[in-house]
């Protein structure tokens, strides 16, 4: 039996619209902050048999259609020369970062120590899932990944980053280029490992000009798509916040399905990409902080929009928030899982 997750990416015809949340294995969730107590983040990651235990508490709790393997995108930074910490306040720190065009001769092949617990974790969930419910790897997208190396951390608007490409074009374009070409090995391990569709994250794809994303995100993005061939599992690619204006450009990426920000209207994205991809997404995060009858109608609302026949997946419009009450995040898988999509027009 193939997933509904997956006969979604593939547009095949679906009873009702699968479901899961961006991040839905983290602070929220009583179970994870309860391991966390215990296990420093990157152990955690580095422990296949905690990550599958923090990865299976999303499906335990609120029988989501899809677990996404525990990891972080910045794993693969760490393993191709840029190392990565994870403290307890102030989110990551990148502690060598890439700012002059020699800086990125140092970034090397992904070595496998840092990685290999990725794969080994998505083949414990493999097995441990039953056929219906789809297993997610992940990776940055190229554009992402080199922004954090650039930055060294979270940016509000990576003006270093989007600096570098300006300066140094042929340096900006190598490094992305190194980047993409780690992640294709990267997940091609996920894949042969068990997962059933793979999500690029180009969380910050948008900040830059439409020239960069056009001429080097969107293409970087889209060799990762390809290297992993013409036999790979569906692929969803995330374009980022602040995207909704870009969503033609983001279909040469030739991914299966493009995730949408919240910030993007479904009707209208149906209408101008819907044809052509399954698309993902988007209610605002911050509505699962409020109660779960505004969360009820939010979510029916924004299925409403979707038309007829078109594939789509139940989602966020970016990771679910820390202080989300899990009753709220259940509110909304309960509502899309009983929402019914209309029938297609007869042809
Ligand atoms: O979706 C899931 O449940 C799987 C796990 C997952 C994590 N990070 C775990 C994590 C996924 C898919 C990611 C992706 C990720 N990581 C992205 C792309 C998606 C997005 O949200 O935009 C980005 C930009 C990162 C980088 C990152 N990792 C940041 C900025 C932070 C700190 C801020 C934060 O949210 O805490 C992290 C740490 C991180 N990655 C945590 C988790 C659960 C929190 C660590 C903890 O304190 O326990």
């Amino acid at each position: 039996m193939t997933s509904l997750l997956v006969r979604a990416l593939k547009r095949e015809p679906i009873e009702r619209y699968p479901v899961w949340m961006m991040r839905q294995a983290g602070r929220y969730l009583p179970g994870y902050r309860a391991v966390r107590a215990k296990t420093p983040f990157l152990d955690l990651c580095g422990t296949p048999s905690l990550a599958a235990e923090v990865s299976l508490e999303p499906i335990e709790r609120f029988d989501v259609d899809a677990a996404i393997v525990f990891a972080d995108i910045l794993l693969t930074a760490d393993a191709m020369g840029v190392p990565v910490a994870f403290p307890a306040k102030g989110g990551p720190k990148l502690t060598n970062p890439i700012r002059t065009p020699e800086d990125v001769e140092r970034i090397h092949e992904p070595t496998d120590e840092r990685t290999r617990c990725v794969s080994e974790t998505i083949a414990i969930l493999r097995k441990t899932l039953p056929a219906s419910k789809a297993v997610i790897g992940f990776s940055a997208a190229p554009f992402t990944l080199c922004a954090y190396m650039i930055e060294g951390g979270s940016s509000r608007d990576f003006q270093l980053t989007r600096k570098f490409a300006h300066a140094h074009p042929h340096a900006f374009r190598d490094l992305m280029a190194r980047a993409a070409d780690a992640l294709v090995p990267y997940l091609k391990e996920q894949i042969a490992a068990g997962a059933d569709a793979v999500q690029l994250f180009d969380t910050w794809g948008g900040i830059g000009t439409l020239p960069l994303a056009r001429e080097v995100v969107l293409p970087m993005a889209r060799r990762v798509v390809e290297g992993l061939g013409s036999d790979r599992p569906p692929v969803i690619y995330f374009p980022g916040i602040g995207t909704a204006a870009r969503l033609e450009d983001a279909l040469e990426t030739r991914a299966n399905a493009l995730s949408l920000d919240w910030q993007t209207d479904l009707a209208d994205a149906h209408a101008r990409v819907g044809g052509r991809v399954c698309l993902q997404g988007n209610l605002d995060p911050t509505l699962l902080l409020t109660t779960p009858d505004q969360i009820r109608a939010a979510t029916d609302d924004m299925l409403a929009r979707i038309p007829a026949g078109h594939a789509h997946v139940a989602n966020l419009g970016h990771g679910i928030i820390k202080e989300t009450a899990p009753d709220n995040a259940r509110a909304f898988v309960e509502t899309v899982k009983a929402f019914r999509p209309a029938a297609p027009e007869p042809a």
